[in-house]
């Protein structure tokens, strides 16, 4: 068994980075092992257009530590209002790199979000004719769906027809989180990915509910029943190239999360390469990690591979109990846990 293991230096093809102050923990997080991130605009108010990414990007790399290479990967909030001129802007523009689709209500600062994603087909229309990747938060909102069906749900009454109407646009389910969405992706053809967190691969509802209420495992979409974290784990361990790494990485204080009505998201930045790489050493697959992590998302996003590597250690490494960031408390997923891997620094 290797005690190290060099790939190529990856990138995050999901990422939170918050703004202002918090940009000081999670901008060097990021940047110390990740070379490109996708940042995702969920921001107060949300990042819409072209121009508001520019500025947003600039805080971003003002907040890259010196000596280290980041390109932040920007990315436009898609609204009931965007008009269909913002999709050719950001086709001409050498920083944006894809729309998200938030359904309104779905998850954190999604308010502003699309009321009702069959109504925005012009814009989808738009994004395949500019050949720009749509990014999905692929859950129905309607109150009286039960939280643990609404992804599956939202293959059945929105992403099948979108898929169907749009056969040349490319698009990444995120975060997924069922059988049925990763069966999805596998059925879709080579214009459909998507991304895989470190917590619904290693965890299933049961690490959210048995023994108590555990909020930092509280992410969206919820974590689901074992056997859907094992699809999502078999296409992972195969290797399957529509399958790549997307943290999901996003801070919540503390007191947001420990509370009466609890913020979802993980904050995984640091810890996320040990906690994939333990994953795959786990199941003897430490050689798809140099897919998952460095290739298959460049590929997708029609990026060149990174120029550099990183190194992993075969070495106890323990995730911080706490961290601070913008005068607030954090607690990193799996905080306190030991792990079998760490990134050689
Ligand atoms: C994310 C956040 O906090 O911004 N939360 C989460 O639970 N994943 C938003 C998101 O990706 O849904
Ligand atoms: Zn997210």
């Amino acid at each position: 068994m290797p005690d190290t293991l060099t790939i190529t230096r990856p990138d995050d093809w999901h990422l939170h980075f918050r703004d202002g102050a918090m940009l000081a923990e999670t901008v060097p997080a990021t940047a110390r092992v990740f070379r490109r991130a996708i940042v995702m605009p969920n921001l107060t108010p949300p990042v819409t257009t072209v121009a508001r990414a520019g500025e947003y990007r600039q805080r971003i790399l003002a907040a890259v530590p010196a000596g280290v290479e980041f390109e932040p990967l920007m990315v436009l909030y898609l609204t009931d209002q965007t008009p269909v001129e913002e999709i050719a802007r950001a086709a001409a523009s050498p920083f944006v790199h894809a729309f998200k689709l938030y359904p309104a209500g779905a998850t954190t600062n999604s308010d502003s979000g699309v009321t009702n994603p069959a109504r925005i087909l012009h814009l989808y229309e738009a994004m395949e004719k500019y050949d720009v990747p749509l990014l999905v938060h692929g859950e129905v909102t309607e109150p009286e769906i039960d939280i643990f069906d609404r992804e599956r749900v939202f293959i059945d009454r929105y992403l099948n027809d979108i898929r169907e109407r749009f056969p040349a646009l490319r698009i990444v389910f995120e975060h997924v989180t069922t059988g049925e969405a990763v069966d999805f992706v596998r059925e879709a053809g080579q214009l459909t990915a998507a991304t895989v967190t470190p917590q619904h691969l290693l965890m299933n509802r049961n690490d959210l509910l048995v023994g108590g209420v555990r909020p930092h495992n509280y992410c969206l979409p919820v974590l689901k029943r074992r056997t859907h974290q094992q699809a999502i784990q078999k296409a992972v361990l195969e290797g399957h190239p529509a399958f790549f790494l997307g943290t999901d990485s996003a801070p919540h204080a503390r007191d947001q999360k420990e509370a009466a009505c609890g913020c979802a998201g993980c904050y995984s930045a640091r810890a996320a390469l040990p906690l994939y790489a333990s994953f795959l050493d786990r199941f003897g697959a430490l050689d798809k990690l140099q897919g998952f992590a460095s290739e298959f998302g460049a590929a997708f996003y029609r990026l060149p591979a990174n120029p550099d590597t990183i190194t992993l250690l075969r070495q106890p490494w323990q995730v911080p109990q706490r961290l601070s960031a913008a005068g607030e408390e954090l607690v990193p997923f799996m905080a306190g846990e030991q792990l079998p891997w760490a990134l050689a620094v």
